[in-house]
């Protein structure tokens, strides 16, 4: 071969390669958890485009925010305290009374949910179709345009991807860190049988993934029937689902109805239920006694909830 050729070859396959490798290398670019991403900050598929699912899930605070109940469009306040979307891959329940089973089925809702985004799906996907920027983009990961089915899944991919286990206690866990003396008294008394902690929160989130009653229902001011609105069955009456606690010390307010607003309350709660709710209706039998925690159990044992924190969540204002 004439050695013009030989280059010309050359310069032939070097230039399919390179188009091949710079393919390749866009394709790579568009993922469905970068699109989940995108679409959980996108506030264009709310009614009047002012909230996306980072207004009340929001990173800076654990994906969770501030307030008893969150506000949605229209500055409406959600029903419910606004839970932390963190370490949500291996639930088998979503809601506080467990009304969607897996997270592509979740994440349609509060699209929908007046108190939250309020726009009808159709809607939402009519907006991303016209958005030459998304329908690019479902198409590039579903070979698709926008529907409601691989929207619900990019959210489950990109919420998937939210798990933590980098906080003090795994440090202590794995061997690498250790536990301060109060955090160390905290975590015994956590897992040991008088506490009853362990009951509920156990596993590697700490929640036992079911439903449960633990005082703060009664028919009163205390009205939201949990479980029972999606079983009608009388024996699940203000049964909540059992959160995880890592991340805990992020997250405040806490339960359902966000009506504590910090750890120590929420432990002073556990010593004796009966004193805060003396009328609950169908409270849990492990919870019918007062524990009566000791001023030194109540420190250790927030000490110790305080260790579940991930450190890539912990800010100046919540590491304490
Ligand atoms: C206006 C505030 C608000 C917006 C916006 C919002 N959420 Fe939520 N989210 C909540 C509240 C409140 C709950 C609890 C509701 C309940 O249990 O009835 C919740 C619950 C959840 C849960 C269940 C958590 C658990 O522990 O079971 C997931 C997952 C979730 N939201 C994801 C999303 C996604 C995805 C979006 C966007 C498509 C979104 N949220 C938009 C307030 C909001
Ligand atoms: C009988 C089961 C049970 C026992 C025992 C129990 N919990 Fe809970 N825990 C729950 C449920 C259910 C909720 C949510 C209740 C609600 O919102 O009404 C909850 C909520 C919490 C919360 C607030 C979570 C959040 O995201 O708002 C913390 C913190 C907590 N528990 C810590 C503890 C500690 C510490 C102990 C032991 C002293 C304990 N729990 C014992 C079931 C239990």
């Amino acid at each position: 071969m004439q050695k013009k050729y030989f280059i010309a070859l050359l310069g032939i396959i070097f230039f399919i390669t390179l188009s091949i490798a710079f393919k390749e290398k866009n394709v790579d670019n568009y993922s469905i958890k970068k699109l989940g991403a995108l679409l959980f900050n996108e506030k264009i598929i709310s009614k009047d485009s002012t909230v996306s699912c980072a207004s009340c899930h929001n990173p800076a605070f654990a994906f969770s925010d501030t307030l008893d109940f969150s506000i949605g469009i229209n500055g409406v306040p959600t029903k419910r305290n606004s839970p932390s979307v963190l370490n949500m891959k291996n639930r088998p329940y979503f809601f506080w009374d467990g009304r969607a089973e897996t997270l592509a089925q979740q994440a349609l809702m509060p699209i929908q949910n007046p108190d939250e985004m309020g726009l009808p799906i159709d809607e939402a996907i009519e907006r991303l179709n016209a958005s030459a920027f998304y329908k690019n983009y479902f198409n590039q990961v579903f070979k698709t345009n926008p529907n409601a089915k691989n929207l619900s899944l990019a959210f489950e991919a990109y919420e998937n991807t939210l798990e933590t286990v980098d906080s003090k206690f795994d440090d202590w866990s794995n061997n690498i860190g250790k536990l301060s003396a109060s955090e160390e008294r905290g975590r015994k008394l956590f897992v040991n049988d008088d506490s009853k902690c362990f009951d509920c929160h156990f596993g590697i989130d700490y929640t036992n993934d079911d439903f449960k009653n633990i005082g703060l229902f009664n028919g009163k001011n205390l009205n939201d029937s949990g479980r029972y609105l999606i079983t009608k069955d009388l024996a699940d009456l203000g049964k909540f689902k059992t959160p995880g606690l890592r991340n805990i010390a992020l997250t405040a307010p806490y339960m359902h109805n966000g009506m504590f607003k910090t750890l120590e309350e929420v432990v002073d709660y556990y010593s004796n239920t009966n004193k805060f709710v003396p009328d609950a209706y169908n409270k849990d039998a492990t919870l019918q006694k007062p524990i009566k925690f000791s001023d030194r159990d109540k420190k250790d044992l927030v000490a110790f909830l305080k260790t579940l924190s991930d450190k890539k969540y912990m800010t100046k204002r919540s590491s304490h």
